[in-house]
This record gives C-alpha cells, structure tokens and sequence, in this order.
C-alpha cells in the first residue's frame, strides 16, 4: 500500500515537473509560488511583533493544522485555538469545532472561557472563502480588545489560480496551494477599518478600529469588489500593501 501512494505521489510530481517544463503558464505560476514562498518576515513573526507592540495577553487562532507551523511560535501568555479538525487528524487544539460552532457557543457562554473575553489579537486563517471570512471578521470583531489587531492569513494571492474558490481543483498550475477569495472579504472590511497587508507569507492583513502610522481606509466601490484583474493591477492601492520595513517604520517602533 504504502509503495503505491508513494509511487501515486512520484507520478503526481513527474506530472507536475513536465507541465512546468511543456506549459508557459504552469512555468510560470510555479515561479510565483516559489518567491511567494522564500518571502519573510512569516505570519508568526508579524503577529509577535504586532504582540510586543501592544503588549498583547491573550490570542485567539481560528483555523490551526499543526500547531508547530504557526500557534506555538506565539509569543502570547494566553493562547486559544480553534478547529474542526478537518486538514490535521491529530487536531490538538482547545476548542474542535468550526468558527461559527465556536462564536455561537462563546456567545451562549458555554465554553469553558467567559464570554466577557476579550483577544488581543485574533488570527484568522480557517475556511478561506470569502463569504466565511466575512463572518469570521464579524464575530471577531464582537471580541477583540479596544486596541487588539485582527490578523488575516492569505490576503494576497499571486494569481487567479491561486485565488480559485475549489480547493480541491487537482490540476490548477497552483498545485496544492490555496489562498482562497480571502482577499475579497479582507478589501471589503478595509472600507470598516484600518488596515494594511504585509506583502510576505502570502499576504498577512491587519485590522484596527484605530487610526495608527501606516494604516488606512479604503474608499467604497462596489463595482471592482469581485473583480481578480483590477484587483491584482492595483493591489498596493486595494490591500495597502507595505513591506514589513515600511510598516515596522511606520508603527514608530
Ligand atoms: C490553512 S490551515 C491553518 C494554518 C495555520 N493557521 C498556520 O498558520 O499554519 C486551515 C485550517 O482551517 C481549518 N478549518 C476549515 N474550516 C474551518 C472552519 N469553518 N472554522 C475553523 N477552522 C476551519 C482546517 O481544518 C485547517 O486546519
């Protein structure tokens, strides 16, 4: 069993290997993963930073897989986390459940922190589509301190492939890489908040209901929401989109 997945798993990269080699296009995305990926700063150092910054006490994950990747290199006393389990069998989190089962059963006090709870800092990196992370930056907002940061994972997708609403589309040339219609929901709530996204770790965002140093508001227009192409041509404009340099700059830090 075990030779057949593993060659199942040759034959899927020999696949991939020649249509990056045969097809412009695969080449090409390929190209943008991989510098995607070499970026850094990585999310778990920009919400440390963001952390220290505000001296941050309590820290709330909504979609976590191993804990290893990004939870545990938190630097924050009181940690939570949230998931349904559905990437990482193993699931070691606090609360085994989706982000509306979590906020439903906060908000009816019935888990074992009160709903008088504030997080200081709320990451969310669950299901990415759009209309869920609409909710989860709703609900986060219902429970984050006056001058908490909610932080969003994969707010700035390379290409359209990479931004495809199916997860589970085996033969996009994003391979297994998935940012998901985030950014929709994240250029949405910047009409509400401040906000900018760090361009690294494929675009982290970050929300504040105050106004700070390198923060900004995005005007309302609804006729470029859903629109990839005028997205990706003025994504510096449309995500706020800062080096790491220039927004640790601009935090006075
Ligand atoms: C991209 S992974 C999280 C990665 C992690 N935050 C990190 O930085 O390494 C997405 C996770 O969201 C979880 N998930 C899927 N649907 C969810 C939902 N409705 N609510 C909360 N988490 C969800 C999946 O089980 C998966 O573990």
């Amino acid at each position: 069993m075990q030779r057949i997945v593993k060659n199942i798993q040759q034959n899927k990269l020999y696949q991939l290997g020649w249509r990056i080699y045969n097809d412009g296009t695969f080449a090409q995305v390929h190209q943008l993963t991989e510098m995607e990926m070499c970026k850094n700063p990585k999310r778990f150092d920009i919400i440390n930073f963001l952390a220290g910054n505000i001296r941050a006490q309590t820290y709330l994950e909504i979609g976590v897989r191993n804990p290893d990747d990004n939870f545990n290199r938190i630097n924050i006393a009181q940690k939570y986390s949230v998931d349904p389990g559905v990437e990482f069998e193993a699931n070691p989190v606090d609360f085994k459940m989706t982000s509306d089962d979590f906020f439903t059963a906060l908000d009816q006090n019935k888990l074992s922190i009160s709903n008088n709870t504030k997080f200081d800092i709320i990451f969310i990196d669950g299901l990415h589509l759009a209309a869920q992370v609409d909710k989860d930056i709703a609900n986060a907002a219902r429970y984050i301190s006056e001058n908490g940061f909610i932080v969003l994972h994969d707010c700035n997708p390379p290409t359209e492939y990479h931004a495809r609403e199916n997860y589970q589309f085996n033969n996009s040339p994003a391979d297994g890489f998935w940012n998901g219609t985030t950014w929709k929901a994240f250029v949405q709530a910047r009409t509400k908040y401040y906000s900018c996204c760090i361009d690294s770790d494929w675009g982290v965002g970050i929300l504040s209901s105050l106004a700070r140093p390198g923060f900004t508001l995005m005007p309302v227009n609804e006729n470029v929401y859903f629109d990839f192409n005028f997205f990706s041509s003025n994504k510096v404009a449309q995500l706020n989109l800062l080096s790491f340099d220039a927004f640790t700059t601009g935090l006075g830090n």
